[in-house]
């Protein structure tokens, strides 16, 4: 039997980009390396809770301990977050995708020298962070967003987390080198208000992130 302060959780993981067919060989995505999601289902399992990690196409192994459900678009990690409930906290790190084509195609969309481009027609996908945290009895105790800004940083974080519905957001500044990187700054925005953490590798803040969710859940 797991031993650890998250003993007896459960807890939900989005993690790495989404992928949105345009055709069988072509994708919308985000950029994401899911080395931040990842290292939180890790460090969340490390503490002893059952972990459903839900992924996005990365080249992540899957972490020890973690049962990990793989998806491609956001529609599927939806789904397959729905699927995993009742959870007692849920962490959408993943980067997914706002928009996916309205209808992909079936076969591999030709290329004819000459000819304009093809449209790209969007519709907005769901967005997973709000349906998980909007009120209802599947609702997890804490729902945790992220929020990848390029400037305003604490300020959009503010804005997302009434929007979003959410208890925390954890705000980085993407500005830098953070795509991908070993390293994080990041900023947690509470009820309680904004702290603002060092500079740390991803894994550091991942273990600072699950050693606070354990608080709040204890
Ligand atoms: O919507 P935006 O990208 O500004 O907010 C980012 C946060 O929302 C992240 O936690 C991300 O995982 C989540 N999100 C989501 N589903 C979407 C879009 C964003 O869960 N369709």
């Amino acid at each position: 039997l797991a031993a650890g302060p998250l003993a007896g959780r459960h807890v939900l993981v989005t993690s790495g980009p989404t992928h949105e067919a345009i055709d069988p060989v072509r994708y919308i995505a985000n950029r994401s390396s899911g080395r931040q999601g990842h290292a939180i289902a890790a460090a969340l399992a490390a503490l002893g809770a059952r972990v459903t990690l839900v992924s996005g196409p990365v080249a992540q192994p899957d972490p020890p301990g973690v049962t990990v459900a793989r998806v491609e678009s956001a529609r599927d990690m939806l789904a397959a977050c729905e699927a995993a409930l009742p959870a007692d906290a849920a962490i959408c790190a993943a980067a997914v995708a706002d928009w996916r084509t309205a209808r992909a195609a079936d076969q591999k969309m030709k290329k004819v020298p000459g000819e304009v481009p093809p449209p790209l027609d969007l519709a907005l996908n769901p967005d997973i962070l709000a349906t998980l945290a909007a009120p209802g009895p599947r609702r997890p105790r804490l729902v945790v967003g992220f929020a990848a800004e390029t400037e305003a940083v604490v300020a959009n974080a503010l804005a997302k987390r009434a929007k979003k519905g959410c208890d925390w957001i954890v705000a980085n500044d993407v500005s830098g080198d953070v795509m991908g990187g070993a390293e994080n700054a990041v900023h947690l925005v509470t009820a309680a208000g904004v702290e603002d953490w060092p500079r740390m590798a991803k894994e550091e803040v991942a273990r600072r992130l699950a050693a606070r969710i354990a608080e709040a859940l204890a």
